[in-house]
């Protein structure tokens, strides 16, 4: 059976929360989900976002202290065009300094919005970001040193679609909020009063943070109502430290059409889809048979840790829990009911003859949790992350061979400013949702890389290369790399 309650397995969290919603399969009269407001900046090429504070009810409970962009929790999604100059504007009213990052984005270091660009509170920043890639889902969100991973709990996250205009020619579900849904995927906590609850167990200081409730686009129990024809899922994984394995309830096909850094060639089918902090991925899902079906996900992996076990890849225990219902409207009528067969996108096929190698180690202490009292416990290479140090520089143009290797979990690793192929998974050829344009990818063991550097950083304004679980990124496993 399927229930929330799934989510409570695997990890003792050291506040259990009171209240867990469980929704079970006969309530489907429940609230439909609704969609983070569209920005639609595509006609001005400039858009402006506001970090503030505000209350969010999350289903109907007490009243939580959240952050957002322009609104109580998270942001708008913000619609540019994929070769655009845009003029972003970012003021910041809240009382501590933050930064905006666009992850995804390919654009110079200057403007990347990393740890060394802070915002002051009561000051506005408003970078020009020169946008030339082909159209994807890809994210922003702060990234201050030490506070990353409170912060974007607290909300200050959001979904920017890089757009080219083509979906319709491409015969993709385009309509905003209809077939073409927006989903930022989080796991809270929530204390006894039903406030949002941001405070680490011993465990979760190494593992990262786990909730035990799936907050969809900010809202708890919310059902997705879709038309009966295909839908296009844009999915991010918004999550300090979850990773999900993602499957339909009745093991239908999710149809893969684009990984971080945009379309592939062709749709690839697939039943699971494994989804880790900072990654996105588009899927269609085809609901022309007009039943009730939940997007699930398995326990995730790394809570296999505290089972014993200090090593990443094994399975993981507990019951699947749901992270997502659909209702099928047959009222509202379906535009796409067939799937397309060329996307017009690209799998990358980098040239690696020249491709200098490196190697890239994510380190955790070994063993003991106490260490974490004893100094710093994350590191990259042997090396926590220092902001006063550049780890290295590459020259700008060049293809690089990154062979990035995890000890003990499994952690996604990311790099700012480039998009890279991956080569290879374990030495074995890279799991089918591996083989598009990525910017993050889940290292499990080992992990090849084809990194191409086509945007230059300065060694005072570089690229962070780090592991998305936000606790361990904070923690040190994150380094900063010139481009020149
Ligand atoms: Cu989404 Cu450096 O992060
Ligand atoms: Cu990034
Ligand atoms: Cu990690």
């Amino acid at each position: 059976m399927i229930t929330r309650r799934g989510l409570m397995t695997g990890l003792g969290a050291g506040a259990v929360a009171s209240f867990i919603p469980s929704l079970s399969l006969a309530n489907r009269d429940a609230v439909p989900l609704s969609m983070p407001p569209l920005l639609d900046a595509t006609d001005t090429g400039a858009f402006r976002l506001t970090a503030q504070s505000g209350q969010t009810n999350f289903a109907g409970r007490a009243a939580s202290e959240t952050w957002g962009f322009s609104q109580p929790y998270l942001g708008p999604t913000v619609r540019i065009r994929n070769t655009q100059e845009v003029q972003a504007e970012v003021e910041n009213s809240l009382s501590e300094e933050i930064s905006v990052h666009w992850h995804g984005m390919l654009i110079p270091g200057d403007v990347d919005g990393g740890p060394h660009q802070t915002i002051a509170p009561g000051s506005t920043w408003a970078p020009v970001l020169p946008v030339n890639q082909p159209a994807a889902t890809i994210w922003f969100h702060t990234h201050i040193h030490g506070a990353t991973a409170r912060q974007v709990y607290n909300g200050l996250a959001g979904v920017m679609h890089l757009s080219d205009g083509l979906d319709d020619e491409r015969g993709l579900p385009a309509t905003y909020g209809v077939d073409d849904l927006t989903l930022v995927l989080q796991d809270r906590r929530f204390d006894r009063r039903g406030r949002m609850d941001y405070s680490l167990s011993m465990p979760e200081q190494m593992m990262g943070f786990l909730g035990d409730t799936m907050v969809i686009n900010g809202q708890i129990g919310a059902t997705a109502v879709v038309p009966n024809g295909i839908v296009r899922l844009r999915l991010l994984n918004g999550s300090n430290s979850r990773i999900y394995t993602l499957s339909m309830s009745d093991a239908r096909p999710m149809h893969l059409i684009a990984t971080d850094n945009g379309l592939l060639d062709r749709p690839i089918e697939l039943t699971g889809l494994s989804l880790s902090p900072g990654e996105r991925y588009e899927v269609l899902v085809d609901f022309g048979d007009g039943n009730d079906v939940s997007l699930i996900s398995q326990q995730s992996p790394n809570t296999d840790m505290m089972g014993g076990g200090m090593m990443g890849g094994r399975p993981a225990s507990g019951p699947p829990f749901e992270v997502l219902p659909f209702k099928a409207d047959t009222s509202i009528q379906a535009r796409i009911t067939t799937l397309p067969d060329d996307l017009g996108g690209s799998r990358p096929a980098l040239d690696s003859a020249r491709a200098g190698q490196r190697r890239v180690t994510l380190d955790m202490g070994m063993g003991s949790m106490m260490m974490r009292r004893n100094g710093n416990q994350f590191s990259i290479n042997g090396r926590p992350f220092d902001m006063n140090r550049t780890d290295f520089t590459v020259q700008q143009g060049t293809i690089e061979r990154w062979s990035v290797s995890a000890n003990m979990l499994m952690h996604p690793f990311h790099i700012h400013g480039v998009t890279f192929q991956v080569l290879s998974e374990n030495g074995a050829a890279p799991a089918p949702q591996n083989t598009g344009w990525k910017d993050t990818v889940l290292v499990n063991g080992r992990t090849d890389l084809l990194v191409r550097f086509d945007q230059p950083a300065s060694a005072d304004l570089p690229f962070m290369f780090h592991c998305h679980i936000l606790e361990h990124e904070d923690g040190g496993m994150m380094g900063q790399f010139a481009v020149v």
